[in-house]
């Protein structure tokens, strides 16, 4: 696989590349409120949105406690909804007419009927996240305190009627901007407040994560739903995934000529779910070895290099005086490089973004370390991820890593403004070149968390 472009090559020379466009919320909100009007017979009580992310660094730490530094972008689910008294929730989705993510399964249940392993499909996400703020509520959770506000009377229901602009299935975090739509709409009938402060977006992000461990059966770390509840316009997040708490990082690369390119690379998942669980069951196996929580806690609170080498060192020597170990001895030290560099990289450039004029060029040279550990040790590539990272970088962006879990889904590369259409022409050739499928191309812009639009 080669993405080798000749120095004379013009946009001209290639097919042209298909673009995304710009999701036109509050029309959508628009078309989402008059076909749940159609739908249900009467008219929503409001229209919620919530967005899918991006992550600069910090992929497959988030349940090891590591640092990742998301920002939620301009693609967002919508959710209409309007309450019932009778304990019902019921959902329909606009995109129940594409084949490609419809199914037939029944889309209604009474919510104190939910538990784990009852509902299957997209509605799993929908429901789930019911039961799980009825959880966090409790203090049944993970949450460090019990959230009374999250809790739904015996007798709350609602129906609902779903519209995502998020790319699905593209790593682009569609699920989280399902989940996080759903429990702002539901939150909000009940409460009255549309206006949730951090904390309850803390507790609202955990409620959506027990939706996706438990009634979906994801078993997946935080990040998504963190980022799609709590980011800031035209800012990153660092999230400490140790307890959840959040920095806002004004970084905007617009100010240095610069801006995210995303690539969807369309590249069929293949065993993605399992293959997720293994990689976070060999980081709990090294974690074991080490006697450690969690990964996070075997490295210093302001981890350098040589840092992650020494844990790497004392792995070894544990395991050469017999510790035992769970899982595949070779695998388990690879996640564990992956995990510690990662964790490294995370904090090497939230201290960069800290700086009033960050050096771009340093980070774009980490996402692409960061995309090299995802390859070689996290293993979680597939052909077309790396060859739109070499495609990205041969003509000219600063940097460009796979974003998310991985398995197909998308690359974010950080590209100069001017060279956007080039790069994304240079991708698509490569593309046609290795036979894979046609890429769609996406700016991405660090957005606003989930809200209340209608
Ligand atoms: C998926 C999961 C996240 C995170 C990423 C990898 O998006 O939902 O929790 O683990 O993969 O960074």
């Amino acid at each position: 696989m080669s993405c080798e472009l000749s120095e004379t090559a013009t946009p001209e020379d290639f097919a042209r590349p298909r673009w995304v466009g710009q999701p036109d919320v509050l029309e959508r909100a628009q078309r989402l409120s008059q076909k749940f009007e159609e739908a249900y017979g009467r008219a929503p009580v409001g229209v919620w949105a919530a967005p899918g992310r991006a992550n600069l660094m910090g992929e497959y730490v988030d349940f090891s406690g590591g640092m990742c530094l998301p920002f939620a972008h301009q693609y967002v689910t919508l959710t209409a909804a309007a309450p019932r008294e009778d304990g019902v929730l019921n959902a329909q989705s606009m995109q129940d007419a594409d084949e490609s993510v419809a199914d037939d399964r029944p889309r209604s249940t009474r919510i104190d009927d939910i538990e784990p392993g009852v509902i299957s499909g997209w509605f799993g996400y929908v429901a789930g996240v019911s039961w799980g703020m009825n959880r966090v509520a409790r203090g049944a959770s993970a949450h460090p305190v019990a959230v009374p506000e999250l809790g739904l009377p015996t007798s709350f229901g609602a129906d609902l009627m779903v519209d995502s602009t998020v790319p699905i299935g593209a790593g682009l975090a569609s699920s989280a901007a399902l989940e996080c739509s759903v429990a702002l709409s539901l939150f909000s009938l009940n409460t009255g407040n549309d206006h949730p402060n951090d904390a309850l977006r803390r507790a609202l992000a955990r409620a959506c994560m027990d939706a996706e461990n438990y009634i979906v059966g994801a078993n997946t770390g935080g990040l998504d739903q963190t980022a799609s509840l709590r980011s800031h316009a035209g800012e990153i997040l660092a999230l400490d995934c140790r307890d959840f708490d959040v920095v806002r990082l004004p970084a905007d690369p617009a100010l240095a000529g610069l801006t995210w390119l995303a690539i969807d690379t369309r590249a069929p998942h293949k065993l993605a779910d399992g293959q997720y669980s293994s990689r976070r069951a060999e980081c709990e196996a090294a974690a074991a070895v080490l006697d450690v929580p969690t990964l996070r806690d075997a490295l210093p609170e302001h981890p350098t290099p040589d840092d992650a080498a020494a844990v790497l060192d004392r792995f070894d020597h544990l395991l050469e005086v017999g510790a035992e170990l769970t899982e595949d001895r070779e695998n388990t030290r690879l996640r564990l490089r992956h995990s510690m560099t990662e964790m490294v990289r995370s904090v090497q450039i939230a201290d960069e973004l800290h700086s009033d004029s960050p050096d771009w060029a340093f980070v774009g040279r980490l996402l692409v370390e960061g995309h090299e550990s995802m390859r070689d040790d996290c293993e979680v590539t597939v052909p077309e991820l790396d060859a739109a990272v070499d495609g990205c970088l041969s003509a000219g962006a600063l940097g460009a890593k796979v974003v998310g879990g991985g398995f197909g889904g998308s690359v974010i590369a950080l590209v100069s403004l001017e060279s956007v259409d080039r790069l994304a022409a240079a991708v698509q050739l490569c593309f046609a070149q290795n036979g894979f499928r046609e890429p769609l191309f996406l700016t991405l812009q660090p957005s606003e968390a989930g809200r209340r639009i209608l």
